[in-house]
């Protein structure tokens, strides 16, 4: 595919390039923060699996920069021009704003976004190198390997002593992000296990390092017992969403988890040893857990030998002579049943409705330059294939002209 295919069937690489993204995935981090407020309060931030860079481009230019982007940025004109049109502000951007308070006023809606901040520091970690990016540590590593986690709280807080075998920041962060992905083979299954090993390794990581009340946001392909991941999620936020941006194909099973206040349960302490901390307590974790849950549905599982369906840990439904199930919704209003662990996760479609839809082409204009990718791959897995390629005869694996 041409580039300027590639423009007009996917418009948000096209924007990317535009706009100066490393990657179309900026847009999925924006519009995950337009229907979440991801970055309200926020200071300290942690983007695992961040190369080529996108998403830490993104929080080094509303976070460090303090710009806004989406309907904060329009808010943030209206409220401009509102108070423009009130004569509170001079009307030249740029120009010293003599009457405008030091602080916002008290109607600026919270909704006009983060503003400039300093005291800002964000580690990014990927096993691509990342090119520099303003205010932003990167280092090279494999989320998974457990030797990550001194070289993140060492990165956090460089009085880290990593002798002392402590697995938990002792300045945490409000915020981890996770777009990790594995070289997709193709096999469905295959692709689903990896990816959930990625985002093991990732909620790990972030209970390494979150602070109480902090969030964690990740990629999670929609797989089989997907809801599995959603209750084990439960036991350490308050909330959990599973969101789709319109900047992610709806084709895809990608989605993302945005999970929001973390609240460890009583006595946890992060560790490797441990993964998720739980251990033997997961059974009194969950029990604890699902007497909160406010969404709950029974499981309807089939019995393998006989082949007939039923509800666990009861039947709750009855066939009709057709073996069509009618399914009655149960009345959970006094808590869920003893035993149930499904727990639901509220859906969430994220990105204005007006914003390009990322399965349609769209006509390009007549004089459309296609542009170049803002940052091509480092060193992308691929590179040593294309030297061999170009070793031999040419970037298209033509041979050499004959003399
Ligand atoms: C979809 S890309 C991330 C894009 C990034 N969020 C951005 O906005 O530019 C997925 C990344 O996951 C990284 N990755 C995969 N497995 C990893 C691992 N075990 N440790 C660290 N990074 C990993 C890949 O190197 C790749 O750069």
């Amino acid at each position: 595919m041409g580039k300027s295919s590639k423009d007009k069937r996917d418009a948000y690489y096209r924007l990317a390039k535009e706009q100066g993204w490393r990657a179309r995935s900026a847009f999925k981090l924006l519009q995950l923060d337009e229907e979440f407020n991801l970055f309200e309060g926020v200071t300290r931030v942690v983007d695992l699996c961040a190369a080529p860079g996108s998403w830490s481009q993104v929080l080094s230019r509303v976070l460090i920069k303090g710009e806004k982007f989406g309907r904060c940025a329009w808010q943030d004109r209206e409220a401009k021009f509102r108070r423009h049109m009130l004569n509170i502000v001079p009307p030249a951007d740029g120009a010293p704003e003599q009457d405008e308070p030091a602080s916002p006023p008290k109607d600026t809606p919270a909704s006009e976004g983060p503003r400039p901040q300093r005291e800002v520091k964000i580690v990014s970690i990927d096993l691509q190198p990342i090119s520099p990016l303003p205010g932003i540590i990167t280092l090279r590593a494999d989320i998974t390997h457990p030797a990550t986690v001194p070289l993140l709280l060492k990165a956090l807080d460089p009085d880290y002593d990593p002798s002392t075998m402590n697995q938990q920041a002792s300045q945490p962060v409000d915020l981890v992000i996770s777009d990790g992905a594995p070289d997709v083979t193709g096999l469905h299954d295959l692709d689903i296990y990896v990816q959930s090993q990625l985002l093991f390794a990732a909620l790990n990581l972030a209970l390494c390092v979150l602070k109480p009340g902090g969030k964690f946001v990740a990629k999670i392909f929609r797989g089989r017992n997907v809801d599995l991941l959603y209750a084990q999620l439960k036991i350490f936020f308050e909330k959990v969403y599973v969101a789709k941006p319109r900047s992610s194909r709806a084709s895809s099973v990608e989605a993302f988890i945005v999970c929001v206040n973390f609240q460890p349960p009583e006595g946890f302490k992060a560790s490797l040893e441990e993964p998720l901390g739980v251990g033997s307590r997961l059974p009194k974790m969950l029990a604890a857990r699902n007497a909160a849950a406010p969404i709950t549905a029974p499981v309807l599982m089939q019995n393998h030998s006989s082949g007939a369906w039923d509800f666990s840990p009861e039947p709750a439904a009855t066939a009709d002579e057709h073996g069509i199930y009618d399914v009655a919704v149960e009345d959970l209003s006094s808590g869920p049943r003893d035993g149930d662990v499904r727990w639901i996760a509220p859906f969430v479609a994220c990105g204005d409705l007006s914003a390009f839809d990322s399965d349609a082409s769209y006509k390009l204009p007549d004089d459309h330059v296609s542009l170049d990718p803002v940052q091509p791959p480092t060193a992308p897995p691929y590179k040593r294939a294309l030297e061999l390629r170009r070793a031999n005869g040419g970037a298209y694996g033509k041979p050499p002209p004959i003399k």
